[in-house]
């Protein structure tokens, strides 16, 4: 009688094991809907798998993120095309965006300078330097003492040139800046 409980706990015991062994493999195959599916399918994701199981995640194509001059607003592209153009026939034997030439690397400049500096220095830097100002004093000092030269441009030629640069260097804050203008 006592062997006879065992035996009939032991059997009752195996059953559940085979019944939750069962359960387990066709939640895995999706088969049945169960809480392990959704950690499966979460783990899957987890490893970079796109694929998804049927808890209803797909992973969507990333739009691209590169701004064209021909997805701006037609009045800010001409800004930054008249820009390039400036840049081109000014700027560039001296200057790039992302490296220095012969002056520095121009890529952030309106985080380093506010506009109300960088107009009177493009139109004259020499006057900035004499003026003692010291940013300008360290610049002229670090490269050598090079005089840039001075430029009869407006203060929106000179803005269009900075909207192009920023457009070089990163698409958002030169859309920012130029629709301020
Ligand atoms: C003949 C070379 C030359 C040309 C051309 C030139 N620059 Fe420069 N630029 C320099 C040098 C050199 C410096 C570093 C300061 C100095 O030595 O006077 C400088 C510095 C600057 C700075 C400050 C950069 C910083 O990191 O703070 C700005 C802004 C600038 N130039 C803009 C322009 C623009 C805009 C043009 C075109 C309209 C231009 N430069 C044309 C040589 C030049």
């Amino acid at each position: 009688m006592r062997f006879n409980s065992v035996g009939f706990a032991l059997s009752v015991g195996m059953l559940l094991i085979v019944v939750l062994i069962g359960f387990t493999l066709l939640s895995a195959a999706g088969l049945v809907g169960f809480a392990a599916e959704k950690s499966f399918a979460a783990t899957s994701e987890a490893a970079g798998d796109s694929l998804s199981f049927s808890c209803g995640v797909v992973d969507q194509p990333r739009a691209d993120v590169e701004l064209r001059l021909s997805d701006l607003p037609p009045a800010e592209a001409k800004i930054i095309a008249a820009g390039d153009a400036l840049f081109k026939g000014n700027c560039a034997q001296c200057h790039a965006v992302n490296e220095i030439i012969v002056g520095p690397a121009l890529a952030g400049i309106t985080r380093r300078r506010p506009i109300s500096w960088i107009l009177p220095w493009v139109k004259n830097s020499s006057k900035v330097v004499a003026s003692g100002d010291e940013y300008a004093v360290a610049l002229f000092n670090k490269f050598t003492k090079q005089q840039m030269p001075s430029f009869s441009l407006s203060d929106k030629e000179i803005a269009s040139i900075i909207a192009y640069i920023n457009v070089q260097e990163s698409a958002v804050p030169a859309v920012a800046m130029v629709s301020k203008q």
